[in-house]
């Protein structure tokens, strides 16, 4: 901790002196913060304070530009050092260039060849203790960034506040990784070859572009919506998150709804789930969906895959063997038994299930793919497993 206080006194630092020095433009500001560390002020003329001399105004009251901007940035989850996402290789002691790209602001100037290399993926491992630093956004290069492509190979066209988004909130898989993998094999049938596939985390930038994006698993013959255009005003991931504390105002959605709070938005007036209350957001339709899926995917272990499963959200690969069904994951060597019976069938669905997910916002970033994504998945496991899918009473 004593470091990442140290950096950050240096970063408010530069911050402050690239304003007064240089003037207000976003590049140069993040530039000299990222290149803070390593240069002291050179000249005199360039000797700036970050709180004013003291004198008939109280410094509590003079505006600081980039104290804001700093102060909201040290808040989020982007600087925090001590996080899981920022952390998980300390042990290793350097990042794999499979994971660098997004965990450390060094990775992601490499991936885009924004350190004067070449652009593509790593090739050398990244050196831990990074976090999504000031020049990850504002690098002068940034803009050279047109397009991000995502996991399933879609190029997409991307505009100069989401390039960044783009790259690190996209995912890891798409539905495509999961038709490979299941290729034409027997759909009921568990097949050794097959490992969970995870989608990763807070894809948001995946999700947000439906069924164009790709990102999750489409099944034979359906139709689905794509990027969520929401409405104009609202249509980049900066216009409703504050880039630096990654909040989104209620006011933001107050223009056009008439609750600020996400989770009660409404427009649906038909119940996805089932339920008939069309009261409450949309948030609980997809939830609700969620839930029935879920107890369909441990329904099919058992019964139809033939082994049952339990599921540990804190414990990757969450999925886990549970041979004698009684509740209690399957240990061998002392290890978790990770869960080894998956049909193509239980993958994706499995897949889907952690795609919507592992999007916190997806009720409001997509919440047409995701229901659909929902439906699919469930009324695809309905059959083997004899369920009265249309009892159900979801809409898609
Ligand atoms: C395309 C960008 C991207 C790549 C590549 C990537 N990650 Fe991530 N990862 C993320 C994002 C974004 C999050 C933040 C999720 C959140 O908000 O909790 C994350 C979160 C994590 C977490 C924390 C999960 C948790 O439960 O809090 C772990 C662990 C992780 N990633 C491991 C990896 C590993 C291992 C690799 C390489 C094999 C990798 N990541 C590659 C984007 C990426
Ligand atoms: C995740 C990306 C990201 C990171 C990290 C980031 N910024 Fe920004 N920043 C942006 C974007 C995008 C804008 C433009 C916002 C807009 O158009 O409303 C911006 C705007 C700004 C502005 C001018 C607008 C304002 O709100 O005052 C300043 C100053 C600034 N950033 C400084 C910084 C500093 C200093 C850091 C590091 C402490 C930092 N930024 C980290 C993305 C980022
Ligand atoms: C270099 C990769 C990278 C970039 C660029 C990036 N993010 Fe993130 N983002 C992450 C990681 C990693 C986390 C998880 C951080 C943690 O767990 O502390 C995260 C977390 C978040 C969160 C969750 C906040 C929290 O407290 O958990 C939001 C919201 C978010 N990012 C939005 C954005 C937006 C909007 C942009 C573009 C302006 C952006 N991110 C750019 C990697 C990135
Ligand atoms: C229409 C406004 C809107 C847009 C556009 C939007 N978001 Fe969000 N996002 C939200 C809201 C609201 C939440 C929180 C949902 C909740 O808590 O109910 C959220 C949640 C998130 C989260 C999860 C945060 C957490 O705490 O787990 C991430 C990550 C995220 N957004 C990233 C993005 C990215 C990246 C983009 C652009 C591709 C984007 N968002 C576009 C409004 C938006
Ligand atoms: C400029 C107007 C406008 C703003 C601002 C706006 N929205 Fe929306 N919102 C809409 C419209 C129009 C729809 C319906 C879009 C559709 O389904 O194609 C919608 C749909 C939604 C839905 C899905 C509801 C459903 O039942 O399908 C959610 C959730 C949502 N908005 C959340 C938000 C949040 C959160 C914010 C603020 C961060 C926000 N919106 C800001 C116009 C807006």
């Amino acid at each position: 901790m004593p470091l990442a206080r140290f950096s950050l006194t240096a970063l408010a630092f530069a911050g402050l002196s690239a304003v007064a020095v240089v003037g207000f433009t976003l590049q140069s500001i993040a530039q000299s913060a990222a290149t803070s560390e390593a240069e002291a002020p050179a000249e005199p003329s360039q000797q700036i304070f970050i709180m004013p001399r003291s004198g008939p105004f109280a410094p509590d009251t003079v505006a600081v530009p980039n104290a804001r901007v700093i102060a909201a940035w040290a808040r989020s989850g982007h600087s925090d050092a001590t996080s899981e996402s920022f952390t998980h290789w300390n042990e290793d002691g350097e990042i794999p260039p499979s994971c660098g790209t997004c965990h450390s602001g060094i990775g992601f100037r490499a991936f885009h060849g924004l350190d004067d290399g070449t652009p593509g993926p790593l090739t050398a491992p990244i050196p831990i203790g990074g976090v999504v630093d000031c020049d990850t956004c504002h690098n002068p290069s940034i803009s050279r960034v047109t397009e991000v492509t995502l996991p399933s190979g879609i190029a997409h066209p991307v505009a100069a506040g989401d390039a960044s988004c783009t790259t690190c909130h996209q995912g890891r898989a798409a539905g495509a990784t999961v038709a490979k993998a299941t290729g034409e094999k027997e759909p009921d049938t568990p097949d050794a070859e097959l490992r969970f596939i995870n989608p990763h985390y807070a894809l948001a930038a995946s999700s947000s572009l439906g069924g164009y994006g790709a990102g999750g698993y489409h099944y034979p013959g359906k139709d689905y919506s794509g990027r969520f255009l929401h409405a104009k005003p609202v249509a980049t991931c900066v216009s409703c998150h504050d880039p630096h504390s990654l909040d989104v105002a209620e006011a933001t959605c107050l223009t056009c709804h008439q609750s600020g709070d996400a989770e009660e938005i409404r427009i649906a007036r038909q119940s996805y789930d089932g339920s008939g209350d069309t009261g409450k957001g949309i948030k609980a339709d997809i939830a609700a969906n969620a839930a029935t899926l879920k107890q369909a995917i441990v329904d099919y272990a058992a019964e139809v895959a033939g082994k049952p499963m339990v599921y540990n959200g804190e414990r990757y690969p969450y999925f886990f063997a549970d041979a004698n069904g009684d509740g209690v994951i399957d240990e061998a060597g002392g290890r978790a038994v990770a869960y080894d019976a998956f049909t193509p069938r239980l993958l994706k669905a499995i897949y889907n299930w952690k795609f919507v997910t592992a999007d916190h916002g997806i009720h409001v970033h997509n919440p047409h793919y995701a229901l659909e994504l929902l439906y699919d998945s469930i009324e695809d496991l309905a059959g083997p497993l004899g369920m009265d899918f249309a009892g159900l009473g979801l809409l898609r």
